[in-house]
């Protein structure tokens, strides 16, 4: 079932909750602006990140929306041991997936047990690590999600808002998000974008995961924009990988329709042509990739099936192979 939110947003005095975000990259400070939209005029911030130093402090920061307008705004980075962490009540985690046990797991114990985790991040395969350490500490409810938005961090504070897409969220363990959190997530989709509910969720997490194996290693080994791989000579590989992925996903218990899954691989290539991939960026830049919790997952559970994934085996050793971090 999906829901697509078409609620206005919330008003300030009934949905004050203290939202914390962990992970100020680019995609942590798209949600933070979204997020503290309906405070910002009231200069009553409830949304704040989650820094790594003790203290907590103060930051600027500059947001280019869609339309070019320049939002400066002045954010609160809490310290780790701020007493407020055990206030927050919904904690968005956006930092990347080979990130997320070492950010979350060692503020868990700091967190109340009713604050509700969201990880939102590309990629399978921390929810499961993450999960098992909720329920040993005090059994958050604990949401999952993917977002097709794209931002651009031109600097450490300054983020442009690159790409419109939807976000899809769905609960996957604990107590339900209450209705409070999910109206105020509402404002994630404050320039129109739709946010949708999934229950259950790994199915769409599965759909998305399909697009990152497609479109991020091609485009990070053929150094090229997204829309280059419409080109006919991807098509096989493209079917291939797709191939894979959707009987590792049956084995999994979750049954993808691979025409259809092909078919938004395709629609995503197009509607993002212009832009450069995470993974694209990741690879310039220098940086660590998510590969192993793309094509990397899906390769992990054809192991646990008995399965062979050999195309995404094959761009997974490729990306490994020209990261000097992995
Ligand atoms: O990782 C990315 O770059 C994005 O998820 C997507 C959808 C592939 C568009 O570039």
């Amino acid at each position: 079932m999906v829901i697509t939110s078409v609620l206005p947003p919330p008003s300030t005095d009934n949905n004050s909750a203290l939202i914390a975000i962990l992970g100020a990259g680019a995609i942590g400070q798209l949600m933070y602006h979204k997020l503290s939209l309906c405070t910002q005029a009231t200069q009553a911030n409830d949304v704040m990140f989650i820094g790594r130093d003790k203290q907590t402090r103060q930051q600027e920061l500059s947001f280019i929306d869609h339309t070019h307008y320049n939002h400066h705004i002045l954010a609160t980075i809490l310290g780790i041991e701020d007493d407020r962490l055990t206030q927050v009540e919904l904690l968005l985690v956006c930092v990347k997936a080979y990130q997320v046990e070492q950010a979350l797991l060692p503020l868990l114990a700091r967190l109340a047990p009713h604050c509700h985790i969201v990880l939102l991040h590309n990629g399978l395969g921390p929810h499961l690590p993450v999960t098992a350490a909720i329920a040993n500490h005090k059994n958050q409810g604990l949401t999952l999600g993917t977002t097709s938005q794209a931002a651009l961090k031109q600097n450490d504070w300054q983020v442009q808002h690159s790409g419109l897409g939807v976000t899809q969220l769905g609960h996957f363990c604990g107590p339900l998000m209450s209705p409070t959190l999910k109206a105020r997530l509402n404002y994630l989709h404050s320039d129109n974008q739709p946010l949708e509910w999934h229950q259950p969720v790994l199915p769409v997490l599965w759909q998305k995961l399909a697009i990152n194996a497609v479109i991020n290693p091609l485009s990070a080994l053929n150094q090229c924009a997204n829309g280059q791989l419409a080109a006919t000579q991807y098509q096989t590989q493209i079917t291939a990988i797709v191939d894979e992925l959707v009987q590792v996903a049956k084995c999994d218990g979750i049954s993808l329709d691979k025409t259809a899954v092909i078919a938004r691989v395709y629609q995503v290539i197009d509607l993002t042509a212009a832009n450069y991939s995470s993974m694209y960026q990741d690879v310039t830049h220098n940086r660590p990739t998510e590969i192993s919790y793309i094509n990397g997952y899906i390769c992990q559970q054809a192991k646990v099936h008995q399965l062979n994934a050999p195309h995404n085996q094959s761009l997974l050793d490729k990306v490994l192979h020209l990261s000097k971090y992995e």
